[in-house]
């Protein structure tokens, strides 16, 4: 154990359970636009906590709200809803997409004429991923399908076009894929249902109109960027909900190996490297210092100390290194006040194995 890790568990003896207990009622309505939010099934949502952390968010004051691990976007999302200016981020590429189709986009949907071109045929075109992907992911109609439309999609001159027919196409991919995750291949897993059996295509269509009907103009404009958190210079940032991947006690929380698939077709594997001996073609994942225990306790000191002049929200997990105290005591170095409540919830997630369900406790930690 580290010097620093040692001196934080000494204090965290002395911290005094100040829960706000048990789970609040929730009494307030979620801004009806939210529930529309497409599900993604991201490892880590807090999609379903959403109520609970619209209720929280609710009670403080802040006009500019950041989200430096957008994951999913639903949180981005439910804070665009509530009004405020958003500003986003990770450092995915297509959590980054996502967030600027849903986000940043206020204006723009895709109407027959630019469905017509994303559809049109290609002569000659790419098919990198039909020559990567045959007998891993999908059958060869659906990777061809993939192909032409990257390929259209990229000759669209409007960018919120583009993000949200990547939008699309994700979720589409996430669908078709038994778990929606990419760790596995094959029809194993094939069910019969609905969602296994449509095309890629067909998915593609439906998504689309999906995308489109949540597009709003909150009168505001954000700013959404793909970005490690410690690469950001945050200004005028009144609140930050920070929602970092945590150690887990058992298996990994690798983003890359469950959705390297995605974040490849979120720019067409341009500038990727692809691991060519492994069984699904990974790409290299990018190092986060949240992903191990040593680097940890570090790497949350240095995120509280980034964002010391901004209202604090961190979402945390009970099934989580470092331990709920411990944080609380960092983030006192940089907050006279915090707050902690605290909520049961039950996580589902795909692994390669099926799907695993964890019952944690989910907290928020407020620091004023
Ligand atoms: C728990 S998820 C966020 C989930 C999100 N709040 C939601 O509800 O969907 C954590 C996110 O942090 C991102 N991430 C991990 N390390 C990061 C880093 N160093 N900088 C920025 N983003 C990072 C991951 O790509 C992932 O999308």
């Amino acid at each position: 154990m580290n010097e620093l890790s040692s001196a934080i568990r000494k204090d965290a003896r002395k911290i005094s359970l100040r829960v706000v207990q048990p789970a609040d009622p929730i009494d307030i309505p979620l801004p009806e636009r939210t529930t529309g939010y497409p599900e993604l099934r991201y490892m880590g949502s807090k999609r379903r906590l959403l109520p609970w952390i619209h209720q929280v968010l609710n009670a403080l004051d802040f006009e500019t709200g950041a989200d430096p691990f957008v994951g999913s976007g639903c949180v981005a999302y439910l804070m665009k809803c509530m009004g405020r200016r958003v500003i986003a981020s990770d450092f995915l590429n297509f959590p980054a997409t996502l967030a600027t189709a849903t986000i940043a986009n206020s204006h723009y949907h895709l109407d027959g004429p630019a469905v017509k071109k994303i559809l049109g045929s290609v002569k000659n075109g790419p098919n990198f991923i039909e020559r990567t992907f045959t007998g891993v992911f999908f059958d060869r109609t659906d990777l061809r399908f993939l192909d032409r439309v990257c390929h259209n999609i990229e000759k669209l001159e409007n960018g919120y076009h583009q993000a949200l027919a990547r939008a699309a196409l994700i979720r589409s991919c996430l669908k078709k894929q038994p778990r929606g995750v990419f760790t596995i291949t094959g029809n194993r897993y094939d069910d019969g249902r609905r969602d296994l059996k449509l095309s890629v295509e067909e998915h593609f269509l439906e998504q689309i109109e999906e995308f489109n009907r949540i597009v709003f103009n909150n009168g505001r404009h954000h700013s959404i960027r793909r970005a490690d958190v410690f690469d950001l210079k945050p200004r005028g940032i009144d609140l930050v909900y920070l929602d970092p991947p945590y150690v887990p006690r058992s298996d990994d929380n690798c983003y890359v190996k469950r959705y390297h698939f995605l974040e490849g077709l979120s720019c067409y594997w341009r500038g990727m490297e692809i691991l060519k001996h492994t069984k699904v073609k990974k790409i290299p994942k990018p190092f986060t210092p949240f992903s191990y225990r040593r680097t940890a306790i570090d790497a949350f000191e240095r995120l509280f100390h980034l964002f010391r002049d901004s209202t604090i929200v961190l979402s945390y997990s009970s099934n989580g290194y470092p331990d709920r105290e411990e944080l609380e005591v960092l983030l006192r170095r940089y907050k006279t006040k915090v707050e902690v409540h605290e909520r049961p919830h039950r996580y589902h997630f795909g692994t390669h194995g099926g799907v695993e369900r964890a019952q944690v406790h989910e907290y928020l930690l407020v620091g004023h």
